[in-house]
């Protein structure tokens, strides 16, 4: 009889995605066939999974809280394929470049593919000005070797997910190129055109004080109509008029054209910022300093994203990430949570950008930072859901901006980093070459960059006497976002293997490509590759770090970044010592460390309530 009952609620709990069974389900559902060591890992969790019976069984299909999602488990790869890896000798990367480096991305256990641009664009800032939505770059290819990588990431059992710029096009798109011909053609209202205002002077000027984020006025007059047109980015970059449903509708059918291909998603450039404010009136001084939070919350901005998501999103089996500019943590759950069916998630600038003002370069401290990671634990409930990135392609390198970059720190503190990025509550996104410690590069010359940011500052900053040239490229060569973007460094071959010995690569290779590259990476067992690999492998087998509970250990710290990571009675300490010298950090509230589950060190400190921290130690303790 008691074996009856034991088989009968069995096999109740079976039918559920109880507690005890959920590891296999878990990961069945988001790793679907991920690389063998991650197989394997989860084969030795299943046989040691606890009895069913005997556990508590949470909510149907909830973990801690959270709605199971493949793109929660992720871990995210971001390719500027630009700068990845070229096929032909052309010095620019493309995309059958990529399809033949899936084999290191797969071995790395990213299951998630974030691919800029890949559209045809003039590349005024390098397609993030599209002319055709529909058609692949010509420099990065055909739309089979799309379709090729595509079939390549799909065997692998990964994952891709597109950039979508819809927030403007390039001034070459066809609708562009119509809108600007009359006042009264079809596509005129694709776009924003405005009569200029005659100023104090008698001159004719632009509509209202709005600034470009690439500098000067984001109107450009357009002599055909004799009317300005707006363009928050590059001129060659007009904003589309959202406001106009044909717009949307044409956005949507882009957007299903690509997912009906098979694409899992999209990554959203500058996505809140598509609903304008009602009639344009000027900024404010205090607005003028940072427009973006006013552009950002427009009042159609949720009405739209809930119009894509319900004609598009919410039919597909999708992932998408908004690039969240201009919005602050108290307004990120207007675009996140699930119950209002925008976005799943955002890229919130505060992590990031701690150490910008405007465009300079300031310094932080780490309570600041350790302050943003606890607010967002704070404000983000149940239903939403966060990133975790502290680089991109818009963004100086991570070792040389949140680590050390000098031959002693550069290892350990790189390791340390992919520590945080894969322990923190959110999907990580990494980027390209963070997995190598890739640095910034050492820029001197303006005429060292190719990014239009850079140049356009430069005209307008240092041309004109505002900023001296020492000053504007002494803080240009900290934040330059062609740090992110110099190729790739595979070897130490010419070119450092990013394209053949004879081309001239587009961005110049960093010259540390000799001792920094991926050859030498995937064969030392103690590179930063492999670290990162192991913890891509420790997360995924690891529910604490995808769904528990996170807790500050020590906010005010200002050397050592103490957390927990909790899920039911499974407890993860993470001890990073996010500085040069040694710490011996006592562990707050009689807290012991644990067992050590991986360390940047070596050094165990098992059951230890005072960890000996070397610079940039980083450790992992099961509690
Ligand atoms: C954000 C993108 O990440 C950046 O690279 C681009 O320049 C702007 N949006 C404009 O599209």
């Amino acid at each position: 009889m008691t074996s009856l009952r034991f088989l009968l609620v069995f096999a109740i709990l079976s039918s559920l995605p109880g507690r005890g069974l959920q590891i296999a389900d878990f990961r069945s559902q988001i790793f679907p066939g991920t690389n063998a060591d991650v197989q394997s890992e989860i084969a030795n969790l299943n046989s040691s999974a606890p009895d069913p019976v005997t556990q508590d069984i949470p909510a149907p299909h909830l973990i801690n809280g959270y709605e199971p999602k493949w793109w929660k488990e992720a871990v995210v790869y971001q390719i500027y394929p630009r700068s990845f890896q070229d096929s032909n000798g052309d010095g620019i990367g493309d995309l059958p470049g990529i399809t033949s480096r899936l084999d290191y991305l797969q071995k790395l256990g990213v299951n998630v593919i974030w691919l800029s641009p890949h559209f045809d664009s003039p590349n005024a800032d390098n397609g993030y000005d599209i002319r055709d939505y529909r058609k692949v770059m010509k420099e990065f290819g055909t739309m089979a070797d799309f379709d090729a990588l595509l079939a390549g990431i799909k065997q692998r059992h990964m994952r891709l997910i597109i950039d979508l710029v819809a927030n403007h096009t390039s001034d070459e798109h066809q609708w562009f190129v119509e809108s600007r011909k009359s006042k009264d053609n079809p596509y005129r209202d694709y776009y924003i055109w405005r009569p200029g205002k005659v100023g104090k002077d008698g001159k004719l000027g632009p509509p209202n004080n709005y600034p470009s984020y690439f500098f000067g006025s984001a109107w450009q007059y357009d002599e055909p109509t004799k009317e300005y047109y707006l363009h928050y980015f590059a001129v060659k970059q007009p904003d589309l008029n959202w406001d106009n449903p044909k717009v949307r509708g044409e956005i949507f059918s882009i957007m299903k054209f690509w997912l009906d291909k098979g694409v899992d998603g999209f990554r959203m450039d500058v996505i809140p910022l598509v609903s304008k404010p009602p009639g344009l009136p000027d900024l404010t001084p205090e607005q003028l300093h940072d427009p973006s939070n006013l552009w950002a919350n427009g009042p159609h901005r949720d009405e739209y994203l809930q119009e894509m998501n319900r004609e598009v999103l919410s039919k597909y089996d999708d992932m998408s990430v908004g690039e969240a500019i201009g919005i602050n943590l108290n307004e990120e759950t207007k675009l996140v949570d699930d119950r209002r069916h925008e976005l799943n998630m955002i890229f919130n600038f505060d992590a990031v950008r701690i150490n910008r003002d405007g465009k300079q370069f300031i310094p932080f401290t780490l309570p600041a930072l350790k302050a943003i990671y606890a607010e967002h634990a704070r404000v983000l409930g149940k239903h939403d859901w966060d990133t975790v990135f502290l680089a991109n392609h818009d963004n100086p390198r991570l070792v040389s901006t949140f680590g050390n970059d000098s031959p002693q720190s550069r290892v350990p503190s790189a390791k340390l980093l992919a520590t945080l990025l894969l322990t923190m509550r959110g999907t990580p996104f990494l980027y390209q070459g963070d997995e190598l410690g890739m640095t910034n590069y050492p820029f001197k010359a303006i005429g060292e960059y190719d990014d239009i940011e850079a140049r356009n500052g430069y005209r307008d900053e240092v041309k004109t006497g505002n900023v001296s040239e020492a000053e504007y490229l002494a803080n240009l060569s900290k934040m330059s976002r062609d740090n992110a973007r110099t190729p790739m460094q595979w070897s130490p071959t010419a070119n450092a293997g990013f394209t053949t010995a004879s081309a001239k690569p587009w961005l110049a290779v960093n010259p540390n490509y000799k001792t920094i590259n991926a050859e030498q990476a995937t064969t030392d067992p103690d590179s930063i590759y492999n670290y990162t690999r192991a913890l891509i492998t420790l997360r995924a087998k690891t529910p604490a770090f995808v769904y528990g509970d996170y807790q500050d250990l020590d906010p005010q710290h200002p050397r050592v970044f103490a957390y927990t990571r909790t899920l039911g009675d499974e407890k993860y300490l993470v001890a990073l010592n996010l500085s040069d010298e040694p710490v011996a950090y006592t562990l707050p509230e009689k807290l012991l460390s644990g067992k050590l589950v991986t360390g940047n060190f070596g050094k165990q400190e098992d059951g230890a309530s005072v960890l000996h921290l070397q610079g940039w130690d980083s450790r992992i303790y099961k509690q």
